[in-house]
């Protein structure tokens, strides 16, 4: 046997008898190195990554030296995690955890940024636990990882929903914030790729032979309600996990004295083959890690293995979303502090959610068909550990007498032209100023728009009445309000809404940062009902009008009912 057999055969041998999570932490350099047999990853004592792994190759080579990958920020990149320590938990064969350490000091919260490899997965678990032990309340804008990888040796990016490969943007004008107009006048923006984050079990990048991913088991830490939206994967080979952003309407977190908070983990996954097979295996792994959560490799007591679910029933409107969620001092689809878990009801109005983390929580129930768009029934309910319990019914009337309508409820522009796009710029540009949509012979698909874009401009509905003494009640529900662009300083949107000549709403909201982003489909949701006076009904035809006075406003739904 020649040496070179002998040594091969070793050196395989070698590789199984190794197989198995290792760390090895450089005392001198404080860089840290962790992995398995099937990837590894080396941090620098910053908490950014020096290189990644994989099948031989670093994934992040050629981004490393200029700029920053696989790290944690906050205020869009203001803010840097700056670890003060760092230590080794754990050193086993089936599992090493590491964490970095920033103490709080004034104005800045305690953060732990822990990383967790097994044995057998292809990458690295991660979760941040945050917390204020300060005397004073601590903003942060937004809070996120973010992860470059080598563009030219992993090209492409995917929200799940579109994928694309970022074209050259070298020279080309830029139009708002990292938004660029191409030779063929069309767009190209980081929005473009943005997400309902709770519909998004994966995302990320990906070509060459190989894919990094973003695989979120639960986001019941996340910011937001079931509509929340964020960037997830960016041109040049870029992916980030928002844990809370002010982008699409929702606040800062607001970090008062005595808060925690418990964010992921979530799995950083690498895998290797065709594009065909990289996406398919981070989707099939996606379900493993769901099967998996809560994982019960995590031992701490901030993040409970034994959840507690709860079951029930809407009834009226049995087409609902239902959200239980903890920081009930802040409305559900802006909270930022807490924990939240949504279902919809199934074709009967029942519900159940599991794996809710023990505790106080208010249940909501809002409408996802019909035309109650105000309606919300809640119940505040305790998860106990273990059980499960039924919580009864929640109500949403359907409003009775309706005359007609336009799209039903579910806080999103579906029904409407071009909300089934894909996101771009380009959209919002499209709708006319001005036009009038005939009750009976026009098309909500086609001659009503997902938003009104453009000032001045009046929307109009036609439709035929007659005068008969009784009161009109016109609901108008906005699935989103944003000023005119990301440069317009008047900071709302304003709308007047006439019947026949006479105003019967006026309304003006603070710009919720959607529709000049690519939003197609919602944003902040602002249900409005007003009464129409008997006396203003005449016989004949009838016109209401929506005269956009300042910025963009989406609808959802718009009907008109009878007494
Ligand atoms: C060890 O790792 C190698 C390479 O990933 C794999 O082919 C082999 O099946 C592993 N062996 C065991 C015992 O897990
Ligand atoms: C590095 O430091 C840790 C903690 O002080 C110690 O346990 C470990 O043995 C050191 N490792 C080396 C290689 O010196
Ligand atoms: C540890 O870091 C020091 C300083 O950067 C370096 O000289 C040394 O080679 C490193 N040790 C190992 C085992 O990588
Ligand atoms: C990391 O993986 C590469 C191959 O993919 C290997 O060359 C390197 O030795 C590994 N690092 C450690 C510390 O095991
Ligand atoms: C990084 O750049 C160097 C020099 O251009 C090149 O040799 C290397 O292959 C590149 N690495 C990857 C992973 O593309
Ligand atoms: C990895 O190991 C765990 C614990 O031994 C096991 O439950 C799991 O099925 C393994 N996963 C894979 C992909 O082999
Ligand atoms: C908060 O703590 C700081 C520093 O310990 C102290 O100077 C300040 O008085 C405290 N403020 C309040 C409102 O307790
Ligand atoms: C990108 O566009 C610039 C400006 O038109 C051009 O100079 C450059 O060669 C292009 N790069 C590639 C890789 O095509
Ligand atoms: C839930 O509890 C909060 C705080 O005690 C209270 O303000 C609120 O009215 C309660 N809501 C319901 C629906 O009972
Ligand atoms: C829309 O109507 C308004 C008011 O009648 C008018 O000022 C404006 O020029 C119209 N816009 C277009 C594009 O026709
Ligand atoms: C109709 O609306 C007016 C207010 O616009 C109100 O004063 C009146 O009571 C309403 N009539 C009925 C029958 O509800």
């Amino acid at each position: 046997m020649s040496k070179l057999v002998l040594f091969l055969m070793l050196s395989v041998a070698g590789i199984s008898a190794e197989n198995g999570s290792f760390i090895n932490l450089n005392n001198s350099s404080g860089d840290v190195t962790l992995g398995n047999s099937l990837f590894n990853i080396t941090f620098h004592k910053n908490g950014k990554a020096q290189s990644v792994y994989k099948n031989n190759v670093n994934l992040i080579d050629n981004i490393s030296k200029n700029s920053q990958t696989w790290y944690l920020d906050w205020d869009g990149g203001k803010g840097y995690f700056h670890p003060s320590k760092y230590e080794v938990i754990e050193d086993s064969s089936e599992k090493v955890h590491f964490r970095f350490i920033q103490e709080a000091s004034l104005g800045n919260l305690n953060i732990e940024f822990h990383l967790v490899v097994l044995s057998n997965v292809s990458g690295l678990y991660q979760y941040i636990k945050v917390s204020n032990p300060t005397n004073a309340t601590i903003g942060l804008g937004e809070f996120r990882t973010v992860y470059r990888f080598d563009h030219n040796l992993m090209p492409k990016v995917t929200n799940i929903v579109e994928s694309g490969i970022t074209p050259n943007l070298t020279g080309r004008p830029t139009i708002q914030d990292t938004t660029w107009q191409l030779a063929d006048g069309t767009y190209w923006s980081k929005y473009d790729f943005c997400g309902y984050i709770r519909e998004t079990p994966w995302f990320g990048v990906y070509g060459g032979g190989f894919g990094g991913w973003i695989i979120s088991a639960s986001r019941e830490y996340h910011s937001g309600g079931p509509l929340k939206q964020d960037l997830l994967v960016h041109h040049d080979s870029l992916m980030a996990n928002y844990f809370h952003s002010g982008h699409f309407g929702t606040p800062g977190l607001e970090a008062p004295p005595g808060w925690s908070k418990f964010y992921g983990p979530y799995l950083v996954y690498i895998n290797t083959g065709s594009e065909k097979q990289v996406r398919e295996g981070v989707a099939k792994q996606a379900l493993i890690e769901q099967a998996r959560w809560p994982y019960s490799w995590l031992v701490d007591k901030e993040y409970p293995q034994t959840r507690g679910s709860v079951y029930g029933e809407v009834e009226g409107q049995t087409k609902a979303m239902v959200v239980v969620y903890s920081s009930i001092e802040q409305e559900f689809d802006l909270q930022t502090l807490g924990y939240l878990y949504h279902e919809e009801t199934d074709v009967n109005g029942r519900f159940i959610i599991n794996n809710i983390r023990p505790g106080s929580y208010q249940i909501v129930a809002y409408p996802l068909a019909g035309q109650a768009s105000e309606n919300v029934a809640r119940k505040n309910i305790s998860i106990i550990a273990g059980e499960n319990q039924n919580i009864g019914s929640l109500f949403l009337p359907e409003p009775t007498n309706i005359l007609w309508s336009l799209g039903e409820t579910n806080r999103k522009s579906s029904e409407y032209r071009y909300s089934d796009e894909h996101r771009s710029f380009y959209w919002h540009f499209v709708p006319p100023a001005n036009q009038t949509f005939t009750i009976g012979s026009s098309r909500v698909d086609k001659d009503w728009y997902y938003a009104q874009t453009r000032t001045p401009g009046t929307w109009s509905i036609a439709y035929n009445d007659k005068f008969d003494n009784k009161n009109r009640t016109l609901r108008v529900a906005f699935a989103a309000a944003s000023k005119s662009s990301v440069s317009d300083p008047a900071l709302t949107a304003a709308i007047d809404i006439e019947v026949n000549g006479h105003q019967v709403g006026h309304f003006a909201y603070e710009n919720d940062k959607t529709i000049y982003r690519d939003a197609l489909q919602s944003g902040n949701f602002h249900p409005e009902k007003m009464t129409v006076p008997a006396r203003q009904i005449v016989n004949g035809q009838n016109v209401i009008s929506f005269n956009l006075l300042r910025g963009m406003v989406m609808y959802d739904a718009i009907s008109l009912a009878s007494e």
